[in-house]
């Protein structure tokens, strides 16, 4: 068991989804990121999507300069995407595949199979100071790519782990533990994220190689039931417990 406390980002698009379900102002998703720093996030997460279905950009400056949590930008690998990275320049820059032909069998970046598109794009986000990390499948193939591309961070897909049960899920548990070992041995640092909620995030949590969760849809959820900040104490709770640390 690790004892090294995880970071915990809370994912804020679907805060904007509810607002953009009837334009206008509210819910407010910068008010939900300050409320998640208050609450002990770590970080911030954000994706601003091509179609804008939930973060819009005037967003993303808001997201980095008010809230005081460092930002992750989750982003497309598109020109757009990185102009607009280059320009507000968050803490971290996320690559997700949002068209089909751009991800893995298990719903990752297909870092390996872009890899030619991929390289200069980490290089510009790199140089301009920003953490890349590239949402890939629990897979070597995908791993070996994204070393060879030069992102320093790798975000494990959890959806799948997340869809299953019984004894599907312990061999999915075991294929993350295997590229999360596989991590350190090439040099990344390890996140995860993707369908995370209370009664599946502990054996993620437990996975020494791994630093930092990403949560979204659960937390925004169970906010209307419970209120954000509980809901992000509890998630803090159990992260903490599988750590060995509560
Ligand atoms: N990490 C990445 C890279 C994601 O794309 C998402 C979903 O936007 C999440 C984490 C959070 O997933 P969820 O909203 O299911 O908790």
């Amino acid at each position: 068991m690790s004892t090294r406390r995880l970071r915990l980002g809370v994912n804020v698009d679907h805060v904007a989804t509810v607002r953009n379900a009837r334009g206008g102002h509210a819910p407010c998703p910068v008010r939900a990121a300050k409320l998640a720093a208050e609450a002990g996030a770590d970080g911030i997460t954000a994706h601003l999507r091509e179609d804008r279905r939930h973060i819009v950009d005037a967003d993303i400056p808001r997201l980095k300069d008010e809230v005081g949590l460092p930002l992750n930008f989750e982003m497309a690998a598109t020109e757009e995407m990185v102009a607009l990275a280059l320009k507000v320049r968050p803490h971290a820059a996320c690559l997700v595949p949002e068209r089909r032909e751009e991800r893995t069998t298990e719903g990752g970046l297909d870092a390996a199979g872009q890899h030619n598109h991929l390289r200069p794009l980490v290089a510009r986000l790199r140089d301009a100071g920003i953490r890349v990390s590239l949402f890939i499948a629990a897979d070597m193939r995908q791993l070996e790519a994204a070393a060879s591309l030069g992102a320093p961070v790798v975000e494990l897909h959890t959806g799948h782990y997340c869809e299953i049960e019984g004894a599907e899920r312990i061999v999915e548990l075991e294929r993350l533990r295997r590229s999360a070992s596989a991590c350190a041995s090439l040099g990344l640092e390890c996140h995860a994220g993707h369908g995370l909620a209370y009664d599946n995030v502990e054996p993620i949590a437990a996975i020494p190689e791994v630093v930092e969760l990403n949560i979204g849809h659960f937390l925004v959820g169970e906010a209307i039931f419970t209120g954000l900040t509980p809901a992000i104490r509890e998630m803090r709770r159990l992260m903490d417990k599988a750590r060995g640390l509560a």
